[in-house]
């Protein structure tokens, strides 16, 4: 992992399939804006939009434009030669997926975008398409011979041709692998940057900071200190315009197999020998190849599957699941999953990891919440105060970046009372600059050729891999006693004994 802008190159064309989709406005085209505003791309660099429909070259500057105004973190107006030098610098080009002709016209429109710099050809292809049309995608790049199998030596003096690929990555072991199967049919491992967009994000970045540059931390990161950790994505929002893919998903399959398991992974893994993508893919994959697999005790014990019904979210009226636009009425889809999941190794043996994720829950909220043991004995007992809470560092990744520690402390007054009282550090207040967006850090670290911060097959293979009988348990189960938790809950009742049992629900936060 090093710093992008050292390692740029001098010319860049990113081409984006499925520019006129909602990724390209809501993510793709602010993160490049606000790289342009920032001086941070290369000194040549053109984008090419690509899709099947209809823009010619101006409305699709106007639709970004638009895109603009409402999803970037700088404001487009107080950078007015920064937009208009983007602009300028994006082209349009309507055609099919699978058409060799309107391929052919799009490796001449790159062509001449490589010309007049003579530099090598680098290109970037990012696939903000469906993930089915990614396989087929890549074989007809290279017919039309867009897209080349490059080693990194061979792009050192040609030039680079990466693929970035959005999640999902296949929908289960089988197809995940048959994925993989079919991009590696036409391009080196290397060359694939698979996005899990939580891995740009600052705080999630911090988790390795914070564990490896400070001393205090990693002594007590494993089974003798640590009680329990707990990984939460909890969102308020329900299915929104993608009610097609996720009820084909579920939030297993959404969040649990690659969010969560990804800041698992970052979290628990042994020390890198270098902060390099080899090390640190290397040592996540070990983590993830280290979960214990579920036994049929734990798929019906330690395991919790919710769908939510009508509640209030935010003091907004929510439907329940199965009346969203796009959902069916007898829908088993899970909304809500929770594992608690152990590693087998010597440092968290007989840790529990209490993974959870949902829809329509009370609040946003990603975080790594890490209970430590309690003191072994508690000196002011005798003056009449309860036990200390235990310590508890909190990483919190959404809505804001902030690290919090949990500390016992006495209470002002002549009695010894004790008080459990939080030391925080809100990025925002902390930090003058602002975050840059997870999709700028990655979109940078992919045209500077660092996967540091993307997920490889071995993970993806060993994600899937865990989470498969859980899969295929609940396939074989009965219809889900579904709708089993309110919109604006904290989730299925059942999930407050399964979280007590080592934590107070309410110490999280989630009471
Ligand atoms: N949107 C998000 O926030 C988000 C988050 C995480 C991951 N992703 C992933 O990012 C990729 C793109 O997401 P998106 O939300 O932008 O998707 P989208 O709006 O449904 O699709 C993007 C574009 O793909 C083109 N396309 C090509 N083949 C298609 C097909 N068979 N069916 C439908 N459209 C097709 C369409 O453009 P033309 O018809 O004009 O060619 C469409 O505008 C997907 O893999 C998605 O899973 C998206």
């Amino acid at each position: 992992m090093y710093e992008a802008t050292e390692h740029l190159p001098e010319s860049c064309v990113l081409v984006i399939f499925g520019a006129s989709g909602d990724l390209t406005a809501r993510k793709i085209v602010p993160a490049l804006f606000n790289l342009t505003a920032e001086g941070r791309l290369p000194h040549r660099f053109h984008i090419v939009g690509y899709s099947r429909s209809d823009f010619p070259t101006d409305s699709f500057r106007k639709h970004m434009r638009v895109s603009l105004e409402t999803h970037s973190r700088i404001t487009p107006g107080e950078h007015p030669d920064a937009l208009e030098r983007l602009l300028e610098n994006t082209i349009y080009c309507r055609g099919d997926y699978s058409s060799t002709s309107d391929l052919t016209a799009l490796r001449k429109t790159l062509e001449s975008l490589d010309k007049p710099s003579g530099s090598p050809q680098n290109r970037l292809f990012y696939f903000a398409v469906p993930p089915e049309t990614a396989a087929d995608l890549v074989s007809r790049l290279q017919e039309s011979k867009l897209l080349e199998r490059r080693a990194p030596e061979d792009a050192e003096k040609k030039g680079f041709h990466r693929v970035v690929m959005e999640k999902p990555f296949g929908h289960d072991l089988d197809s995940a692998r048959a994925l993989n199967a079919g991009l590696l049919k036409g391009l080196e491992e290397n060359q694939i940057y698979r996005i899990d967009h939580y891995l740009g994000k600052e705080t999630v970045q911090n988790i390795m900071v914070l564990r490896f540059a400070n001393s205090i931390f990693e002594p007590v990161w494993n089974n003798r200190y640590v009680q329990n950790v707990h990984i939460t994505v909890a969102e308020s929002d329900g299915v929104g315009n993608r009610a097609k893919y996720f009820d084909s998903a579920g939030a297993l399959r959404d969040v649990m197999q690659n969010h969560v398991l990804q800041l698992l992974a970052l979290f628990a893994m042994e020390p890198p020998t270098g902060m390099n993508a080899a090390s640190v893919r290397s040592e996540k994959a070990k983590l993830l190849g280290a979960l214990s697999p579920l036994s049929d005790e734990e798929l019906r014990c330690a395991v919790i599957r919710g769908q939510y019904s009508a509640g209030n979210v935010g003091g907004k009226k929510a439907v329940a699941y199965r009346s969203e636009k796009g959902i069916a009425p007898d829908s088993r889809t899970e909304t809500f999953a929770a594992i608690r999941a152990y590693i087998n190794n010597w440092r968290w043996s007989g840790v529990p990891f209490y993974l959870s994720t949902g829809k329509r829950l009370v609040r946003k909220l990603t975080e790594v919440a890490i209970e430590f043991k309690k003191v072994p004995h508690n000196l002011f007992a005798p003056y009449g105060s309860e036990d200390p809470a235990p310590n508890m560092l909190k990483i919190q990744v959404q809505p804001e970046e902030r690290i919090a520690l949990r500390i016992a402390s006495k209470s002002p007054g002549l009695k010894m009372n004790l008080s459990a009282v939080d030391m925080e550090l809100p990025y925002s207040s902390r930090f003058s600059s602002q975050s840059p967006e997870a999709y700028e850090r990655l979109i940078l670290d992919a045209i500077a050729g660092d996967p540091s911060l993307f997920a490889s097959s071995e993970e993806i293979r060993l994600a899937w891999k865990y989470v498969m009988p859980i899969i295929e348990y609940w396939k074989n189960q009965p219809d889900p006693a579904f709708p089993n938790y309110q919109a604006g809950s904290w989730g299925p009742i059942e999930g407050k004994n399964f979280f007590r049992e080592d934590v107070c629900y309410a110490e999280l936060g989630k009471g």
